[in-house]
């Protein structure tokens, strides 16, 4: 595996490439969900590049940038023996270079983790195009956890004319259920046990929906769960909302393509899940 951190050096390496090339644009501290990108990414294209790159433009000014888990030695040996072809390490000061211009979207980040969060899809809409752009990739790898992220992006690429493939790759989970997540390892060991909770709630919402439902009439009974199940001390809801999975609008009825969409506090963490209800 060829690791590089400059833009300058992945463009050599970069060249020397005449096959399909994969590409999965990461954070670092890596888990078995980044790691099934990567294999799918392997399985698909010819050669695959991965960049570890904690992105500052995505992060609100109270969120935890500074303190972002980091371990890249751990990443490089994840990366290795997932047959990773090359990992690109970039420096902030060469990647945001006097950066003026930005991509953000109208629509479809005004909800969920875009209205809790404001500015943060700007933010991953500029690294991704501009990753994409240094990158030049066939198909982009992006976990179905950040599914509201996937779609966003995926409507980039289709308004912008990127001729990129983006993929989605399932959610990878812990033996109880919560969804892997870099932000995990933050949990203390009673937050790390009531962060189930997040599962739990959509394995009921899965339970209790079925075609044609009201949606109102779901997210009552999840409402209900929660005031119920929540234990206060330690879980705080950011939201729990369902929406249309094509398009994130709210519609009347649940369908095929309705999906419970969640972010709760666990202590001090915010952690999200989604799911498809049908
Ligand atoms: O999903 C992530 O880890 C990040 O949002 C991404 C896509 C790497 C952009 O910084």
């Amino acid at each position: 595996m060829i690791i590089v951190y400059s833009i300058e050096d992945l463009k050599k390496e970069l060249s020397l490439i005449k096959e399909s090339i994969g590409f999965v644009p990461t954070m670092g501290y890596l888990h078995n969900g980044h790691i099934s990108l990567i294999e799918k990414s392997v399985k698909e294209n010819k050669k695959t590049v991965c960049s570890i790159f904690v992105n500052p433009t995505q992060f609100g000014e109270n969120e935890d940038l500074e303190k972002y888990p980091k371990d890249i030695e751990n990443d490089i040996n994840m990366l290795k023996k997932a047959n990773c072809d090359i990992v690109f390490i970039p420096k902030t000061s060469d990647i945001y270079k006097e950066n003026k211009v930005f991509v953000d979207i109208l629509g479809f980040s005004d909800c969920l983790c875009g209205k809790k969060r404001p500015g943060h899809f700007k933010g991953v809409l500029t690294i991704v195009c501009k990753l994409f752009n240094i990158v030049r990739p066939d198909r982009a790898y992006f976990g179905e956890k950040d599914y509201q992220q996937y779609i966003i992006i995926k409507k980039m690429v289709k308004d912008l004319n990127f001729d990129i493939d983006i993929r989605i790759g399932d959610i990878i989970r812990e033996f109880d259920g919560l969804a892997m997540s870099s932000r995990n390892s933050y949990l203390n060991e009673e937050e790390r046990k009531k962060a189930v909770f997040l599962y739990d709630l959509l394995c009921y919402a899965k339970k209790n929906a079925y075609m044609g439902q009201k949606r109102i009439e779901l997210e009552n009974k999840i409402e209900k769960y929660i005031i119920e199940k929540i234990d206060c001390n330690i879980i705080t809801k950011d939201y729990a909302n369902i929406r249309d999975g094509i398009d994130l609008e709210l519609k009347e009825f649940i369908s095929e393509n309705s999906r419970l969409f969640l972010a709760f506090f666990v202590g001090k963490i915010r952690l999200i899940d989604n799911g498809r209800l049908l």
